[in-house]
This record gives structure tokens, C-alpha cells and sequence, in this order.
């Protein structure tokens, strides 16, 4: 199968690609990837084969791999800059996106990358913890006052830091994407106070900040994979869990549980990455193409992180309305104020240089 999109791709791209590629010709170019796609399903081998070895290669392929749906902000940002880089690059570079964990799952892209067995992903900062432990900031609950505050961080110094230490690991950090803020959700008790949380079982992703924020409320936190965490809600491995509106009704934890609150208490975003091998085998145009197509991708993809957990929170309630199985709590902000008390007490935990560092969470703080 893979072998067919490979060929279909690039019969395409070297049928209809050209040095003076337009919008309209990549339109044009993406209706007769639909048409092909049809083909290859009636495709014999022996075509196909013909056509694998007729020298119609793209010059590079550039395969980027992640864990969430393709109806999300990371998965429609993801194919954004599929078709921005193969229409800037004249179809010199292949992009092939692979979503839902097809490839890799949560931190093992991280070691795929650096053996450049896959050239890009967007894993989130959590998953970083054991190569980077200061993208973890990101995990510290109530943090960020707004969005603005949150890109003011990653647009300026403290983004330019951790990138920074990602680089000396030997990966290309390339843009922050955002998801958005988590929510908490059970079905064993609904969270309204801190307390609530005691002694349920939450699911998180590898996080130590993750761990113990969970452990400040007397919860008891269990690091599993993105990929398995609606059948451990299923099957009352994990009672609750924290991810934005876009995770959770993508994914459809919202079916398997009882409570959902509205807490916005933690961020959830990705830093995108880039096999340094695959970077260093571009030439100088090819990676000012990697640079300008990931710059609009950042755009597009914060404007839609916005809408699409906007619009999918607004669907989660009407399944909430209609099923009558999923209540849906909007907390006060004195009772927003104490789960706030409750977990921010754990910030001097990951004041040592080895994890995060004092410095680094006041120059968040106090960005402006
Ligand atoms: C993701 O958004 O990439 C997955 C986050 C998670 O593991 O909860």
C-alpha cells in the first residue's frame, strides 16, 4: 500500500509539477490526486512496479508522523504544511503525513527522529521529559494567564532557550504548534473541588510536572500512551483523564466518561521537530522552503487550535444535551481558585536546574 501512494504521488507531482507551479495548478494537481487515488485501487502490481522504477521520485521524502486525528489543530496544521512545502518546493519534497499514531507512538518518534527513520513530528512537550526536562515547563499548572502570555513565552526568550536545548540534542526544533488548555474528566466522581480528585486514577502523558500536580490532590496519575487511553477509560483502567476539548471529543473520551469540568488548569502544545540528517541533506532553497512553509503552517495552525476547540467543546455539549450521560460542571472562580492553590504549590519542586530551573519558570512568569 505504501508503495502504491509513493508511486501515485509521484506520477502526479511529475506529471503536473513544474519550476513555474501555481495555487491553481497545485488545485488542479490535488483533484487529480483524488482521480489517482482511485486508480491505485484498481492499480495491478505489475503497473505499479513499472511505474516504481520509471525514475518519477520526488528528491526527497519527508515522512511526519504524530499521534493525533487528522481532524485536529496539529492534524490539519500537519497537512497544511504538506501541501505549502510540496507546492513551494515544486514537488521536489515528498511530504507524507501519518496521524493517529500509524507510525510511532507518544515518545518513541522521538528516538525515530534522531535515527532519521522519520523526518518530522510534533510530539508534546511532555514527552520531551527525558531528553529536554525544561520543555516540561509547559506542563506547570496554571501558568499562563491567556494565550497572548502563552505565545509572548514562546515567541520570545524562554522559546528561544528551549529550542535551544532541543538543538544541542542533536534535533532541529523548528516552531511551536498549540493545542490549547486541558479540562479534567472522571467517571467515578465529579471534580468540583480538589478533594474530588482523591483517589482516582488519572491518565497522563510522561510528564514529572503531570505527576505530581496529580499527586497534590491525593490523586493517583498513570503514564500510558495517547493511543490507548480511550480503551483504559473503557475498561476502568483510569478513571479520568486531562486533555483539551480537541483530544477529548476527537478521540471520544467524552463517551466514556460521566463528568467533564471545565478547568482550563494546564496548556497542551507540541514543539515541531526535524530529523537534523534529513535538514542537513537539504540544500540552502530547500530548507528556505522548509522555513517559510512551517512559518505559515504556525499561523494557520494557532488560529486554528482557537476554532477547532471551540467548535468541538460546542459538540461535546449537544452530545451531552442529547445522550443525558456526560454532565458537563463550569466551576466558579473561587472554586477555580482552589484547585489553583492546590496544585501551584508543586512549582518549587522543579526549581533545580536538572528538571526545570527557578529561573527559567520566574522569566516565564514575568514575561510580559
Ligand atoms: C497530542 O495532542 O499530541 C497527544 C496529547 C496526549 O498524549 O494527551
Amino acid at each position: 500500500m505504501a508503495t502504491k501512494r509513493l508511486v501515485s504521488k509521484n506520477v502526479e507531482k511529475k506529471l503536473f509539477l513544474h519550476n513555474t507551479y501555481t495555487s491553481f495548478q497545485y488545485n488542479f494537481l490535488k483533484t487529480k490526486k483524488q482521480e489517482l487515488n482511485m486508480k491505485r485501487l484498481v492499480m495491478g502490481a505489475v503497473a505499479a512496479a513499472v511505474l516504481a522504477t520509471s525514475g518519477l521520485a520526488a528528491d526527497y521524502t519527508l515522512k511526519f508522523s504524530h499521534v493525533v486525528s487528522d481532524n485536529t489543530p496539529k492534524g490539519k496544521a500537519a497537512r497544511f504544511f504538506e501541501q505549502r512545502l510540496e507546492e513551494l518546493s515544486g514537488g521536489k519534497i515528498d511530504v507524507q503525513v501519518y496521524p493517529s499514531s500509524q507510525l510511532y507512538k507518544d515518545n518513541a518518534v522521538l528516538k525515530a527522529i534522531r535515527l532519521d527513520s522519520v523526518q518530522m513530528a510534533a510530539p508534546s512537550f511532555s514527552k520531551f521529559g527525558k531528553i529536554v526536562p525544561q520543555l516540561s515547563i509547559f506542563d506547570l499548572p496554571f501558568l499562563f494567564r491567556d494565550t497572548n502570555h502563552l505565545h509572548a513565552v514562546q515567541d520570545g526568550t524562554v522559546g528561544e532557550k528551549l529550542k535551544g536545548l532541543v538543538t544541542k540534542k542533536g534535533i532541529v526544533a523548528l516552531s511551536f504548534w498549540d493545542n490549547g488548555f486541558k479540562q479534567l474528566s472522571s467517571s467515578k466522581k465529579a471534580l468540583i473541588a480538589p478533594s474530588d480528585a482523591k483517589g482516582q486514577k488519572f491518565r497522563i502523558m510522561s510528564s514529572k510536572v503531570l505527576e505530581a500536580q496529580f499527586h497534590a490532590v491525593g490523586a493517583n496519575p498513570q503514564m500510558m500512551p495517547f493511543s490507548e487511553v480511550y480503551s483504559g477509560l473503557q475498561q476502568g483502567v483510569i478513571d479520568g483523564q486531562e486533555n483539551t476539548n480537541s483530544n477529548i471529543f476527537t478521540k471520544k473520551f467524552y463517551e466514556v466518561q460521566k463528568y467533564l469540568t471545565v478547568t482550563n488548569h494546564g496548556y497542551l502544545g507540541y514543539l515541531v521537530v526535524m530529523s537534523k540528517k534529513f535538514w542537513n541533506k537539504l540544500p540552502a532553497d530547500l530548507q528556505a522552503n522548509v522555513k517559510q512553509a512551517m512559518k505559515e503552517a504556525t499561523d494557520e495552525e494557532r488560529r486554528l487550535a482557537q476554532e477547532l476547540n471551540d467548535s468541538q467543546f460546542a459538540k461535546i455539549k449537544e452530545y451531552a444535551a442529547k445522550s443525558g450521560k456526560l454532565e458537563i460542571i463550569n466551576l466558579s472562580a473561587d472554586q477555580i481558585g482552589a484547585w489553583r492553590t492546590a496544585v501551584s504549590k508543586i512549582y518549587p519542586e522543579f526549581y533545580s536546574k536538572k528538571t526545570i530551573g527557578e529561573d527559567l519558570i520566574k522569566e516565564t512568569i514575568n514575561t510580559k
